[in-house]
Parts: structure tokens; sequence; C-alpha cells
């Protein structure tokens, strides 16, 4: 999308859609929207009324002008109270103008910006950025037909003093869009296009176009580091696993933290042969896509972080040669693992893959995994749970989900899970009761981080979405590229 900041009015800018906030519990129009409204006599009022429109968040009314100002139609956008907006708000306002103009065929789209109550000018910027390139967002490439499109946005700052931290602002948040699109992408392609060596294939050249080292293991180097827990699962599949290693490596950096990310291509469960959800597990690699995803945004934030991406990336298929319930695999950390549950591939991968993202000497590492049906049966599809060993890692981490609009709850990590997970013929079994399955997931990962801080998201929740029922309008159907924005925020901010 062709993206502008300038400076104007909206009852004056020529474009398909202009949209405009409203406030609820004001009476009468203020600013941009106002003098729209009077630039048309008074029709924009009058429709609002005739429609009973609340203002309610992210709510839309649609008005043509016939020639009455350059634009062709305006879209009112309800915001809720002033009291209570915030850059979420702005987001979501953004997504859903642009929703709404690319369902009447609008291409270009401008947004008024008249400053946002409480927010700063580059935080505006930055919110109705994502909001309109996330909420224009589809996974359109295999439709003849896919509707219409908004190709253009024009953001019109009111006056001249807020252009440049509007335009700032913008900036910042296309790259934050970008990323997370580029990881809705990877999640939403089948897994015939993406299996493990295409994925790790993929990785590298965006490694390579943003300037990142990038080392990616065959199923013969992770033999030599010993990891049989992530060959294990690979074993069943014809597609050979990869270990994708991504590094951001600026000139001073201040600490380092290791991004992991689970990249089951397709989790079938294995001998446990799953038997729903089945369609969705194309999108098991989620976690490991947003951790490519943000990667390959680092070099344009430039934040003093030295980061290392770890994704192993896996398929978890019945062959011939699959693991199978009974058996007992030793992770390279020396841990052997008794494998009770071929579904439960995911915390597998993950063992071999934490204990190498340990060896880059990392101050804290964050992994992010589709890891449990748990988490989604305790938050539905609007929140993504977190656990871990530090609690300042989680509060951090916490508090930047906040800032991105992604919902976050911490679950606990009782040491007593542990004991659900240890086996009478190997040091751990990778799976326990279904009780408490999120934190026993999480415990045992915690084994191998060899005591590093570490956090754990559990994004099963939020990761994919079967209709549109996440938390706003910018969610789409589908792959969600949740958590790119929060470790976007945790990484770059200040
Ligand atoms: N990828 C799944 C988790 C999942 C299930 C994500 C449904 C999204 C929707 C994971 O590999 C899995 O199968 N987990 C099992 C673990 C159990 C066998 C201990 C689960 O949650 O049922
Ligand atoms: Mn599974
Ligand atoms: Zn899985």
């Amino acid at each position: 999308m062709e993206l502008t900041v300038t400076v104007g009015a909206a009852e004056a800018f020529p474009c398909d859609a202009v949209g405009v906030a409203v406030y609820a519990g004001q009476t009468g129009l203020r600013g941009s929207a106002a003098r729209v409204d009077a630039a048309l006599g008074g029709a924009l009022a009058a429709a609002l009324a005739e429609e009973k429109f609340a203002a309610t968040r992210a709510a839309t009314v649609v008005l043509h002008t016939h020639g009455r100002i350059p634009a062709r139609r305006v879209i009112a956008v309800g915001m809720g109270t002033a009291e209570a907006v915030s850059a979420e708000t702005v987001r979501q306002a953004a997504a859903a103008v642009v929703r709404r103009a690319a369902q009447v065929h609008a291409a270009h789209v401008a947004l008024a910006d008249d400053g946002t109550p409480g927010l700063s000018d580059a935080a505006v910027g930055q919110a109705l950025v994502e909001g309109a390139l996330l909420g224009a967002y589809r996974f359109g490439r295999y439709r003849r037909d896919d509707g219409g499109r908004v190709d253009r946005l024009t953001l019109l700052a009111a006056d001249s003093s807020r252009r440049d931290s509007l335009q700032a602002g913008a900036a910042r948040g296309r790259i934050f869009a970008e990323a997370t699109v580029f990881a809705r992408d990877l999640t939403n392609e089948p897994a015939s296009v993406l299996p493990p060596p295409a994925l790790a294939e993929v990785a590298a050249q965006a490694a390579a176009r943003a300037g990142l080292r990038c080392t990616i293991l065959d199923p013969a180097q992770m033999q030599q580091l010993g990891m049989n827990a992530l060959l294990a699962v690979a074993a069943g599949s014809d597609h050979p696993a990869r270990l994708i290693v991504l590094e951001y490596a600026p000139p001073d950096p201040r600490r380092t933290v290791a991004l992991v990310g689970k990249g089951v291509c397709f989790d079938s469960g294995g001998l446990n042969l799953k038997h729903q959800d089945l369609e969705w597990m194309k999108a098991d690699m989620a976690g490991g896509a947003a951790v490519i995803a943000v990667l390959q945004a680092l070099p344009a934030l430039q934040p003093a972080v030295r980061v290392v991406g770890v994704v192993p990336a896996v398929e978890n298929l019945p062959g011939g040669r699959a693991v199978k319930p009974g058996d007992i695999v030793r992770a390279s950390t020396g841990t052997t693992i008794e494998i009770t549950n071929t579904d439960a591939e995911g915390r597998l991968i993950l063992a071999d893959a934490l204990a190498y993202a340990g060896r880059q000497q990392p101050d804290e590492i964050i992994d992010l995994a589709t890891l449990t049906g748990s988490a989604m049966v305790a938050l539905g599809y609007l929140a993504a749970a977190v656990m871990g060993n530090d609690q300042a890692l989680v509060d951090r981490l916490l508090a930047a989900a906040a800032r991105a609009g992604e919902r976050l709850w911490q679950l606990p990590l009782y040491e007593e899970y542990l004991e659900d997970m240890r086996s009478p013929v190997a040091d751990l079994r990778n799976s326990g009761s279904r009780y408490g399955g999120a934190q026993k997931g999480a415990i045992f990962l915690r084994e191998f981080v060899g005591g590093r801080p570490w956090a754990h998201l559990d994004i099963a929740p939020t990761a994919f979405l079967d209709k549109d029922e996440g938390t706003g309008p910018y969610l789409p159907k589908g792959a969600t590229g949740y958590g790119v924005r929060t470790l976007l925020h945790y990484l770059a901010d200040g």
C-alpha cells in the first residue's frame, strides 16, 4: 500500500473515502467531522442522527458526498468516549475505516488526524498505520476475485506542526505492520507450500534482504549436536528438519535476547493422530513465523540489543519411521524424555532449540509457541498466556503487549506442575494429565533453559482465528501475526 502523510483538511482533500473521528458522549461534532459536516450543509450530522449512531468504538457510517466536497465518501468512525481513548482505539478505528472502504471499493483512503486526547502525534501516526495496514490484510494470493482493496492511504495532519511526528510514527507503524503481515503470510501459507526446508529458505532470503546473519542446520548437523528430541518429532515426515538461526548484531549491544519460535509446519499429532483442528495445523509454526518476522524488522528499527532468533522447523507426521509412544529420547542437554504422546511435539523440538539458544549466552530467552489446547480452553481467542521463571521479564513483556494492543495474561508456574511431567523410565515425560496443561507444558520447557531468565508465550489462543471473533477489526480470520508487535515494542521501545 502506498502511504503518504500530508497537511490537509478532510473537507478539501480529493480521495475515494475520508475517515473522520466521532466521539461518544459529546453534543455535536468536533474537528474534521464538524468541518466536513459544515461543508456538506449538515448532511453528516443528519445521517448520524438518522442511523442513531452512538460512536461506539470502530462503528462506521458511510456517506456519499455527490461532489459537494472533493472526497467521494465520508466514513465516520466511532471512537467511544474521549476519556477512554487509547492507541488501541485509534488502531481499531483506522482498521474499521479501511475495511469499510474496501467493501465499497474505495481504493484511496484518507484518515483525518485532529490529534487524539492523551496520545502523542507519533503514537497516533503509528496506531493509524498499524490499524489501516492490518485491517486491510487478506490472504488473497490463491483467490481469483479478491474483492475491493485499498491501495493508497493518506494521513491528513490538521496542521503543519504535527506533520513530522505523525510521519515518524507512521514510518514506525509501517515497519510493525509489515512485519506482522509477513508473519501472517507465512502462517496462512499451506503446509505443502512451506515444509521445513522451504520455510528455512524463506527465512534465509528475508535475512539476506535485511542484512542479518543466518545459519541453517540440517539433520546431520543437529544429530552432531545431539538434538534427538527435535529429530524424533521430524522422523515421521519425508521433509527433513531444519534449525533456523538468525542474528541481529548491532555495534555496541546493551544485552542479548534470544527469541525461540515453535516451527511445526504441520502438526498431525503423529501416531497420536489428531481427530480435530487438523485444518488449523498448518499454523503450528506461528511462533516461528513471528520470530522470523521480528528479526527481519530489527535492522530498520536499530535497537541496541543483540537478538538471536532460533526456529526449530519440523513436520509432525505418522510415517513409517515416526517416533512411537513409549520411545525414550535423549535431548541435547542429556535429559532423557519418555514420549508418552506424540502430539506433545512442540515441547520436544523446543527443548533442543532452547538449549541451543542458551549456548548463545543470552541475558534472557523468550519463546513463542502454539503449545497447548489448554491455553485456548483457559482464555478463548482473546489472550495469549505467559509464564516464566523471572517475574521482571514477564512484567516487561506484559507491558510491551499492552502497548501493542495484544492481550497477554500470566498463568502461574507452580513447582508442583513438574511432578506430573516426571517419568518412571526417563528424567521427564512429554505429556501429563489434561489439567493445567499449559502450565505443565511451560514447566517442561523450563527444564531446558539452564536457569537463565526465560518467558514462554503460549500463543495457541491468539495465533489463528476460526472466524472474525478476535479482539477487533484489524484481526482477520486466519493468522493474526500475534506476538510480532509485542516483541518489537519489547526490543525497540526507548
Ligand atoms: N499444536 C498443538 C496445540 C494446539 C491445539 C494449538 C489446538 C491450537 C489448537 C500442540 O502440539 C498439541 O497438540 N498439544 C497438546 C498437548 C497434549 C498432548 C499434552 C494439546 O494441547 O492437546
Ligand atoms: Mn501437537
Ligand atoms: Zn503442535
